[in-house]
């Protein structure tokens, strides 16, 4: 059978009958391309995706229980010093990596392009989020002496924008050499009768799988073998949008050593039951983070004895592993969350569609949910106003003006 024929088959097997007609309208280097797409891409796996997408979210049958902490705040000067000297050793030592999740755009910003080239408006002249990164970057490697090797992962969408840009700006003083660059992967947008969308280039319309690809896109393109090359045990996974975080924070790799763990993360207190944050909790014994969009109302707001609340631990995108757990992580699937938003394209007569109203699902997986393949993980509580500051929104909550007023409180304490 000729591969056209048996993508013509396939395609009616997950009732794709969009695509075969798709297929035999146009020219043959379009259809050739088509078609190898195609075979790349796992219907089953969507299909499965697209049928999840009927059901409730179920979380009340688990046990779920509160997160131990170690609060910063409350550590003795000889503990805080303990742990400081063990993670110093590690950077120092050269086996520190930092990898910053650098695939989403600056959409809910406004933003048009990579997120990372926004420019916050601080003192007078500005810096761009990469730039404010970098800056941290180059506080750690001057305190412990050595450039600390940085990933830094794009998607298909904004690759070579971040590429030019980085490049342009000179990599804002990093040692260029100690950069790589890679992508993370795609996954295809399912309309809500569970057919594939076509974009404007005459392809299955495919968009970046959330940040749980991290994982497995430094395993695939070559990263994580580069960093056992460089001899790397510990890994420093962070967002691109928090102007506060700290990506080498030995304090935090002091505590995951000190407890023996494979993975550890910065919190800081929920501001209030419905902020926009995942949490963490203990679910059937093994750490987890619970979406702000999935967390229900009632676990929310639930508070303790002490009159806090039960589920307060926010998840700041401020994560650590050994190398070991990247690599166990990398290796088995995370599952996808279904996201229910407005996505142009092409219908059966060749026209370009922009809906008004969500269309289409789109598939995540999200980076926290591989805490649950461990037994437990080293939770650090850390202080808002010195280690969150994100920039989500034009406006209001987590907006420039929000991250501007804290990153310039925090310089001017710091002095
Ligand atoms: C994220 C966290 C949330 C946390 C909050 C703190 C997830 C799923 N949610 O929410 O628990 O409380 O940050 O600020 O992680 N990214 C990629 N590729 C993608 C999608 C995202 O690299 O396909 C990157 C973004 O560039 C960004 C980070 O992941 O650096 C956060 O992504 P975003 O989707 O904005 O998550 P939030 O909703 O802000």
């Amino acid at each position: 059978m000729d591969k056209m024929q048996e993508t013509i088959e396939l395609l009616e097997s997950y009732n794709q009958n969009h695509i075969v007609k798709l297929l035999n309208k146009i020219d043959d280097v379009k259809k050739q391309e088509l078609i190898e797409q195609i075979s790349k891409i796992d219907f089953q796996q969507i299909m499965e995706l697209y049928e999840n997408t009927k059901k409730e979210i179920e979380i009340k049958e688990n046990k779920i229980e509160g997160i131990p902490y170690l609060d910063k705040e409350k550590l003795t000067k000889q503990e805080l010093e303990e742990f400081n000297s063990l993670g110093e050793k590690v950077i120092k030592n050269g086996e520190y990596a930092v990898v910053t999740m650098a695939g989403g755009q600056g959409t809910r910003l406004g933003h048009t392009g990579p997120k990372g080239t926004f420019k916050l408006d601080v003192y007078g002249k500005g810096k761009y989020l990469f730039e404010i990164l970098i800056d941290n970057l180059k506080e750690a490697s001057q305190k412990y002496g050595t450039t600390i090797p940085w990933y830094i992962m794009t998607s298909k969408e904004n690759n070579k924008q971040t590429v030019e840009f980085l490049e342009k700006h000179n990599f804002f003083g990093y040692d260029k050499e100690k950069v790589t660059i890679f992508m993370q992967s795609e996954i295809p947008l399912v309309d809500q009768e569970g057919k594939l969308l076509i974009g404007k280039d005459l392809k299955i319309k495919e968009a970046s799988d959330g940040n749980g690809g991290t994982y497995s896109s430094l395993r695939e393109s070559g990263a994580l073998a580069d960093m056992k090359e460089k001899g790397i045990k510990w890994i420093f996974i962070g967002g691109v949008d928090n102007v506060l975080l700290k990506m080498a924070d030995v304090t935090l790799l002091g505590i995951a050593i000190s407890q023996g763990v494979q993975i550890a993360s910065k919190s800081v207190v929920k501001a209030n039951p419905h902020e926009k944050v995942g949490v963490f909790c203990k679910m059937n014994n093994h750490p987890k983070v619970i979406e702000y969009i999935e967390l229900p109302e009632k676990m929310a707001e639930e508070v303790d004895n002490n009159g806090e609340l039960k589920y307060g631990e926010s998840h700041i995108m401020c994560n650590l592993y050994t190398i070991e757990a990247i690599e166990k992580i990398s290796k088995e699937p995370l599952k996808y969350h279904s996201a229910f938003k407005k996505n142009s394209y092409v219908n059966e007569d060749g026209k370009e569609i922009i809906p008004t109203q969500p269309n289409s699902y789109k598939f995540e997986s999200f980076i926290f949910d591989a805490f649950e393949f461990f037994d437990d993980i080293a939770i650090l509580r850390g202080k808002r106003e010195d280690d969150f500051a994100p920039v989500k929104n034009k406006e209001g909550v987590d907006s420039p003006r929000t991250a501007k007023e804290l990153y310039e409180k925090y310089w001017e304490r710091r002095g």
